[in-house]
């Protein structure tokens, strides 16, 4: 039978080019996913990271071989790894986003210890994409994804991919497609079935499987199962099972599949499950502060569920890379729709490079074809030019590889060359582009237009959120554009060539913490009433902030269908969505004009008092006051439990707060933090607060407990808070 065994404890880093005679003291023991270099957030040097470095594991087999093969299998490394095992070298592999795997089992030790050697090359290396020239985003150094050990037996299920089929039909039915590895010579007879969690199974008999690999395909009913869709993302799990001639089980994949439709039209528009739906989204680096990629699978979950739930949105781009397998998987889980594409920023690179380039695409699509949130698979290089040969065969080996989802190829210039199925388009028009060819989709906007911070001026800030709200509308108005995904969700690091001249580009509706923007609460906006209730006026409601003082207009961002306005208890007015100059949006942002006619510069200015009503119920309210102190420091866990792996972590939030529990957007203070307990903090200690908020990592180490974090700043009471180590 198959085993598998996570393989990402207790391997030793040397940040440099080690010999094999060097012994391991001068290695520090890791877990994975491992960053090679812990950076601050900003102001740092990119080649901090742009080294050779060494990780070396030494191992005995975990479980007794009995005659099955054992792969070495590792999700990312950034970005050219050679392996060896036992001095001998097993294979490389150039790319840092998709997963590469080894036959070992020819150079392992049976009893006594192995040594696995990987040498990582983490510089901008010009033969692999994206580089060769810039690139606006950092790639990071490390083995920064997971790694895991596989048993398998001889003969072995090497991939299934199943393809949904008449799903808005009475009846229903899958098509997994089976890939058997015969790795013995030897023939034999085999049986092979799939199943559906509660019920139906599908077998054959007698499968002759020669040496090599050999495609079975075998068709289940799927009668009476409900649609995954965005509001009830519904999977099944699927089983495959290859049993012997004797009957006996000898390999079993399982994976998780919704079935759904989803489809570009030729005259425009997106439909899922035959319905139209207006796509609506961001793009996604996967990068964070100080641990550049080496994100853990429940910071990669806990993104989704920020896009999805925070952000309201109903896409997502990977832009420019496929993305950890965390990630998509909680795309599938939650209902939230990916565009994934490979590797590449503007550079096209030589044939060489180009055979990378194709083996990703190969890579990405083996990888992740069975996301059922997955709608699309950009096959160009991000903005590049055109090149027909080139991009002729990304799609052809995409269409091969899945022929059930359509091509994008992401282009910054109308008259570029179409060879994909949806015209996948970045318009930084400030307004949408009328569509040249169908179906249309416009995959970036704003972003360099108009670098925000999340600290910056009040203007600025409502500004940004209202150049995302003015695109969302002119789409959402234009039936022959099928969606529009901004850029971006979160800041994120970059090269100098880019960003604001301190390795950040302040283009994210979030910062790099993934706390909000004004634009992150135009997003929000757009939840529906019935989901929750949203209300955010964008202010920070003082009368000397904006360029020529005064609050007029006031922005408010809400999905309520009527908001009451109080400036102390004197009530200015009922108001209702700006759909004149939102005309399309489902939640226009509510524009409060002429405020300064109550409020004047030198007079008295009370606290704001906005209350929100849905269907005439009052269902939310916000104060903010005109003169907020410092009251309180928070001390904010995304998760009050970690697993004691070592390589457990969550976010933690830190924020200066009044007495209305609103953010002062210009606190600066030091903040000091203890930790006590199974635990480490990943930032920097103490750390100097600019506008009032700011996150850490914690990270769980190997033993069990309770970890107390306690956090000082000059004039504020202390901040102390817990999370159980298990
Ligand atoms: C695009 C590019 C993105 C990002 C963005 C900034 O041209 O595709 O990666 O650089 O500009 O607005």
């Amino acid at each position: 039978m198959r085993s598998i065994i996570p393989f990402n404890d207790g391997w030793l880093f040397a940040p440099a080019d080690v010999q094999a005679n060097v012994s391991d003291s001068q290695f520090e023991m890791v877990t994975l996913p491992h960053t090679n270099k812990v950076l601050p957030y900003h102001n740092f040097d990119n080649m901090e990271y742009q080294f050779i470095s060494t990780y070396r594991k030494r191992f005995k087999l975990p479980e007794v071989r009995n005659g099955r093969r054992v792969f070495i299998d590792f999700e990312g490394a950034m970005i050219a790894s050679e392996v060896y095992l036992n001095g001998a070298k097993v294979g490389d592999n150039e790319g840092g986003f998709t997963p590469f795997s080894f036959d070992i089992t020819d150079q392992l030790l049976e009893s006594g210890e192995n040594l696995l050697t990987v040498r990582l090359d983490s510089t901008e290396r010009p033969d692999i994409p994206p580089f060769g020239f810039v690139v606006d985003y950092l790639t990071f150094g490390g083995i920064y994804r997971e790694v895991n050990l596989r048993y398998v037996e001889p003969v072995y299920v090497q991939d299934a991919f199943a393809r949904t089929k008449d799903v808005l039909t009475a009846n229903p039915y899958v098509e997994v497609d089976i890939t058997l590895a015969n790795t013995s010579g030897t023939g034999q007879k085999y049986s092979l079935s799939v199943g559906i969690d509660g019920g139906q199974e599908s077998t054959k008999n007698d499968l002759q499987v020669s040496g090599g690999s050999q495609l079975i395909t075998i068709t289940l009913p799927a009668k009476g199962i409900e649609l995954w869709s965005l509001q009830n993302p519904k999977l099944y799990s699927f089983s495959v099972s290859l049993r012997d001639s004797a009957s006996q089980q000898i390999d079993s994949v399982e994976f998780q599949l919704g079935f759904r439709t989803a489809e570009f039209r030729k005259e425009g528009g997106f439909f899922l499950n035959g319905e139209h739906l207006k796509l609506m989204g961001l793009n996604r680096h996967q990068t964070f502060p100080y641990i550049g990629a080496a994100a853990s699978a429940r910071l990669q979950r806990k993104d989704a569920d920020i896009i999805k739930n925070e952000l309201g949105c109903n896409i997502v781009r990977t832009s420019h890379y496929p993305q950890s397998r965390h990630f998509l998987s909680r795309c599938d889980e939650i209902g939230l729709l990916v565009f994934e594409e490979i590797p590449g920023w503007q550079h096209i690179g030589d044939s060489d490079w180009q055979g990378i380039s194709l083996r990703d695409v190969e890579a990405m699509i083996m990888r992740d074809r069975n996301h059922t949130s997955i709608i699309m698979w950009g096959v160009r290089i991000n903005e590049s030019q055109d090149n027909t040969e080139f991009f002729t065969a990304t799609n052809a080996l995409a269409h091969k590889l899945d022929p059930t989802r359509p091509t994008g190829g992401v282009r910054n210039f109308p008259e570029s060359q179409f060879l994909e199925d949806v015209f996948t388009y970045n318009d930084f028009s400030n307004s949408i582009i009328e569509p040249i060819n169908q179906p249309h989709l416009v995959t970036e906007f704003n972003g360099h237009m108009f670098p925000t911070k999340s600290f910056d001026q009040e203007e600025r800030l409502i500004e940004h959120a209202l150049r995302h709200a003015r695109v969302q509308d002119k789409q959402m108005g234009m039936p022959r554009v099928s969606g529009a995904i901004g850029w971006c969700a979160f800041d994120y690091n970059t090269h100098k060539e880019f960003g604001s001249g301190d390795m950040i580009c302040y283009h994210g509706v979030m910062d790099m913490f993934r706390l909000p923007k004004y634009a992150a609460y135009f997003y929000e906006s757009q939840i529906s009433p019935e989901v929750r209730p949203v209300l955010r006026a964008a202010t920070i409601w003082s009368m000397g902030d904006r360029s020529t003082g005064g609050n007029d207009p006031l922005t408010v961002f809400s999905n309520c269908d009527e908001i009451e306005l109080f400036v102390g208890r004197d009530l200015i007015g009922r108001y209702q969505p700006d759909r004149a100059q939102f005309p399309n949006l489902a939640h226009p942002p509510f524009t409060v004009p002429g405020l300064n006619l109550w409020l004047t510069w030198g007079g008295k200015l009370p606290y704001l008092h906005i209350v929100g009503y849905y269907k005439g119920e009052k269902v939310a309210e916000q104060k903010i006051d005109c003169s907020p102190l410092p009251e309180k420091l928070l001390l904010l866990p995304d998760d009050c439990e970690l697993n004691a792996d070592g390589a457990d972590m969550t976010r933690l939030v830190f924020k200066i707060v009044d007495q209305y529990g609103n953010r002062l957007p210009y606190a600066i203070k030091v903040i000091e933090f203890e930790i006590e307990g199974p635990a480490e903090l990943i930032g920097d200690n103490p750390f100097p607060l600019v506008g009032g908020q700011a996150a850490f990592y914690v990270r769980a180490k190997h033993e069990t407990g309770t970890v107390t974090i306690r956090a000082k700043a000059q004039g504020l009471p202390d901040a102390e808070t817990t999370i159980l180590i298990k």
